[in-house]
């Protein structure tokens, strides 16, 4: 069975999607099932329902990029297979995202004379084309192509042209760009895993589609993805991205330090951490000890919890303060006015988003995966990731429909042939 080519929704056959998000910590495949959209009346409108996930421990990928090819395909098999134990279907094509510090963007504007004098769907591609068709260096790819606004016979600020008139039509977009060697090296994982890689995404931009409402999208938001390796910053308004920064501080930071702070192995330090950390000394309880393993667990000692919360905590400080320049900084924050969105899995570290509310002053909610239906333990920031995969690449079908209600500036995307010539 061959995934991913099934796009019209509407057919009678429900559509498989599988998203695979490859992180510092943990390699995770989802596999989503689309049903069917009813017409209009005629029932409950399509969803999209995760028939089967399944994860395993990322070796090989740090701070976001690929460091060691062999050890990076194994974990991809692990989490496809688990994932296809889960779901009962042989996954044979996926789709990635890709984050890290090489992601960056470029302005750029396009032109086309419009013979028909009415602007169509057909001239709005070809405008966008002509403002992509811009020099990028030959060591950078483009991964999406973002119209910011329309101009029609030098009228500005047109979000949607079509059914207009005029006879020149000009695009504003920004283009956000990856470092191609980093994007190819992941592809290339995917491939020697025996996968077939769909589409390519800045994965903020589908991590957005799962932990964002439309609303938050539109009104600003920042989303803030804490994994393991690094702290993916996406900021959104009017429907799309318009600035994003990535730090290599992650979860695997705060468990570095517990490490070091109390003498343990990583993953002793991991597994106490995930079991009693907190950010905040002032929300702990002071008098709650921990059982702590020493020498391969021939060793059991209780030790006071704030000794792990003292080390924490200056982390946690340290990792917001750097949010909030990032954001604050360039007077970001007046655009965000629903606040901030905390995902990946070190969200879940207790009192992270009291911290951030106090830090970054403004409200703040942790963001696990929604417009998706799963089984009840894939509700977790950690998948929302891996959801946002899926559901991106399930929205396109919507919007190529366009049964989403959709604005045109949001989520045109570009499916690069070049990814997969390796
Ligand atoms: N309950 C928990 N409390 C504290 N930290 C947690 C908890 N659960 C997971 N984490 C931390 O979340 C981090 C992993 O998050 P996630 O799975 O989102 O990372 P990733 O996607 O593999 O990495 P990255 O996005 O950086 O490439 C780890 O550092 C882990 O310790
Ligand atoms: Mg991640």
């Amino acid at each position: 069975m061959h995934f991913g080519f099934i796009k019209d929704i509407s057919a009678k056959h429900n559509r498989i999607i599988a998203g695979l998000d490859v992180g510092s910590t943990k390699v995770c495949a989802v596999v989503g099932e689309v049903h069917p959209l009813k017409k209009p009346g005629s029932g409950p409108d399509g969803g999209i329902n995760v028939i089967g996930f399944g994860t395993a421990p990322s070796r090989g990928i740090k701070k976001g990029l690929v460091i060691n090819i062999e050890q990076t395909v194994e974990s991809i098999k692990g989490a496809v297979k688990s994932a296809e134990d889960a779901s009962g279907v042989d996954i044979k094509a996926v789709n990635i995202g890709v984050t890290g510090s090489h992601i960056g963007y470029l302005s750029s504007q396009g032109v086309i004379a419009v013979k028909e004098k009415e602007i169509g769907p057909r001239e709005v591609d070809m405008v966008i084309d002509a403002a992509r068709a811009v020099a990028v260096p030959f060591d950078r790819e483009i991964l999406h192509v973002i119209p910011s606004e329309f101009i029609v016979n030098g009228q500005n600020g047109i979000t949607d042209p079509r059914g207009m008139v005029g006879v020149r039509l000009e695009a504003k977009v920004q283009i956000i760009t990856g470092a191609a060697s980093s994007i190819q090296n992941l592809v290339k994982c995917c491939q020697k895993a025996g996968l077939e890689v769909l589409d390519v995404v800045f994965q903020p931009v589908a991590t957005a589609d799962a932990v964002l409402t439309r609303d938050e999208k539109e009104l600003g938001a920042a989303l803030i993805d804490i994994g393991g390796g690094t702290t993916d910053i996406a900021l959104f308004q009017e429907g799309n991205i318009f600035h994003s920064a990535v730090l290599t501080i992650g979860g695997g930071s705060f468990t570095n330090d517990a490490a070091i702070g109390l003498r343990l192995p990583f993953q002793e330090a991991e597994s106490i951490k995930r079991k009693y950390g907190c950010s905040m000394l002032s929300l702990s309880n002071r008098e709650r000890e921990m059982e702590v393993e020493y020498g391969d667990g021939k060793i059991s000692r209780r030790i006071p919890g704030t000794h792990l919360i003292e080390i924490l905590q200056p982390r946690a400080e340290e990792l917001l303060g750097m949010i909030k320049s990032e954001i604050s900084g360039r007077g970001f924050h007046k655009l965000l006015n629903s606040g901030v969105v905390l995902t990946g899995g070190a969200a879940l570290m207790g009192g992270m988003d009291v911290m951030a509310e106090n830090i970054l002053e403004l409200p703040v909610r942790i963001g696990s995966p929604m417009n998706i239906e799963g089984p009840a333990d894939f509700n977790n920031p950690a998948y929302a990731a891996g959801a946002g995969l899926v559901i991106r690449e399930a929205g396109e079908s919507l919007t190529e429909q366009g049964l989403d209600g959709g604005n045109i500036l949001n989520g045109i995307k570009s499916k690069m042939s070049c990814w997969f010539k390796l």
